[in-house]
């Protein structure tokens, strides 16, 4: 873009964002089973926008010029913490923030000789691996039950040592729907003298729906003994517009550890409650409002339909042949893998057919699945969305597995990346048939296939340098 020499004209604008938004996934309707989360009840919807757009420009910064704040933030975390066992928060932007200062208070809180170090089991989010590269902390990650794919309460003892500021636990982590057994890892760290964190991003505003609605969900939040934090994304089953989490800390002294201030220049006093400073508090009043709107009844009844959904999905999956549902998920995210398609290819193909459905990659012995988020207005879709996967499935076996060009993924393994620049690393991925620049739906099969060949650290190399590509 250039600047224009003259404003511009807001129907012109609208007119140029809508076809920017052309390519987009819907957002709405339950056919993306994935990033987005839609109650299905615009009334709902409205109100957030209503309530975003009056909170938008005032900054969360300077909670004294502005005790708006202060007040929707005390009643947003507060109904969090009487869903979840008490504590006290910190409202923040989404899961990876809630989890950075949730690190940032561990590692400040417990003070060790050496590097401080966190117990972290293979399914829990990149975000603490993400936190652990910013905080300067270092992860031992451990296995889970290959069986189950919950964490193994005695590889996480083990790992435990003299350095552990965080045990780490996901109700339910997000690659199979699954929850750690959190009592007793929390037990084993609470022995230890550790904390430990839950992250409940995905479940902490839905698992207690499902079990109100007849799951069997078993205790998670901070009434867990041993439980020191918890994560809680309102963004994700709280419906709310984006940029909404809450962590809370069972310990004030805590919370106090994940804040940060500074008097050291001459200008205004900085005191920050998150990894933000000046921030508009627009997901904030987005966030109550969604509360507000939705109410008990409301997210009781969206908890149901989801477990209705959830329930219809697995016994759809079930009936189509070659597919296998990874584990046995308590939460309402369920991920599937076949030995006769190749389930990038399924879902290339359930994309062509108006779906998305997400592509994981393989990683510790866990296969290469598709992940589903079932949300509150998966109900209305889900018998379209099981023939839309059995059709895929078909397609995807009559199609056979991705045949990558011979020797791709070692010259791709071998590659010295810092030696080519972003045009090269196009130019490269455009002669093996990967069009970067290209717009539209891209035929993410290869992608997938030749990163699924890598190792982590090789895949990571090549996603970045795809970012620095795709940004130009
Ligand atoms: C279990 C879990 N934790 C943390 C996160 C990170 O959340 P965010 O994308 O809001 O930063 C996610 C995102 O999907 C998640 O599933």
């Amino acid at each position: 873009m250039s600047l224009p020499d003259k404003g511009r004209d807001i129907d012109e604008l609208m007119a140029e964002i809508a076809g920017l938004r052309e390519g987009d996934l819907p957002v709405r309707g339950g056919k993306v089973t994935a990033y987005v989360y839609d109650t299905g009840r615009p009334e709902v919807h409205e109100a957030a926008t209503r309530a975003y757009v009056e909170m938008l420009e005032v900054n969360t910064l300077d909670p004294t010029a502005f005790p708006s704040v202060v007040e929707m933030e005390r009643q947003v975390v507060g109904a969090v913490a009487e869903l979840l066992g008490g504590g006290t928060g910190i409202f923040t932007s989404g899961g990876t923030e809630s989890i950075m200062l949730a690190v940032k208070a561990a590692r400040d809180f417990r003070r060790v000789a050496g590097r401080p170090r966190m117990v972290v089991p293979v399914t829990a989010h990149p975000a603490f691996h993400k936190a652990a590269h910013y905080l300067g902390v270092a992860v031992d990650a451990v296995p889970v039950d290959p069986v189950t794919f919950r964490a193994d309460a005695a590889a996480v003892e083990a790992a435990i040592t003299g350095d552990t500021v965080l045990v780490v636990v996901s109700a339910p982590s997000y690659p199979q729907g699954v929850i750690d057994p959190v009592g007793p890892i929390a037990g084993i760290a609470a022995a230890r003298g550790v904390p430990c964190h839950v992250d409940a991003c995905v479940g902490g505003w839905l698992l207690p729906w499902l079990r109100e609605a007849g799951a069997r969900i078993p205790p998670f939040d901070l009434s867990v003994p041993g439980v020191t934090s918890l994560s809680c994304d309102l963004h994700k089953f709280g419906y709310s517009p984006k940029g909404a989490s809450v962590v809370l800390f069972a310990d004030p002294a805590m919370r106090r550890r994940a804040y940060f201030a500074s008097a050291s220049w001459p200008g205004y006093t900085v005191i920050n409650a998150t990894v933000q400073s000046s921030k508009s508090a627009g997901p904030l009043g987005g966030a109550w409002a969604t509360l507000q709107s939705l109410g008990r009844e409301g997210y009781l009844e969206l908890g149901r339909t989801t477990l209705a959904a959830t329930r219809r999905l697995r016994e759809g999956l079930a009936r189509i042949p070659g597919l296998r549902v990874l584990g046995d998920p308590e939460s309402s995210l369920v991920a599937f893998t076949s030995d006769e398609a190749d389930v990038f290819v399924l879902s290339d193909e359930a994309r062509r057919r108006g779906w998305f459905l997400q592509p994981q990659l393989s990683y510790a012995g866990i296969p290469a699945n598709i992940h589903i988020t079932v949300t509150g207005v998966t109900l209305r879709g889900v018998d379209a969305m099981l023939e839309v996967i059995a059709e895929s499935a078909a397609a995807a076996r009559e199609r056979g597995p991705v045949e990558l060009p011979e020797g791709l993924v070692e010259l791709v393994a071998g590659l010295e990346l810092e030696a080519l620049d972003d045009a090269a690393f196009g130019e490269l991925a455009a002669a093996v048939g990967v069009d970067l620049g290209g717009s539209g739906q891209p035929e993410m099969a290869v992608v997938n296939a030749v990163l699924d060949a890598l190792p982590a650290d090789r895949r990571e190399a090549v996603l970045i340098r795809f970012l620095s590509v795709i940004y130009g």
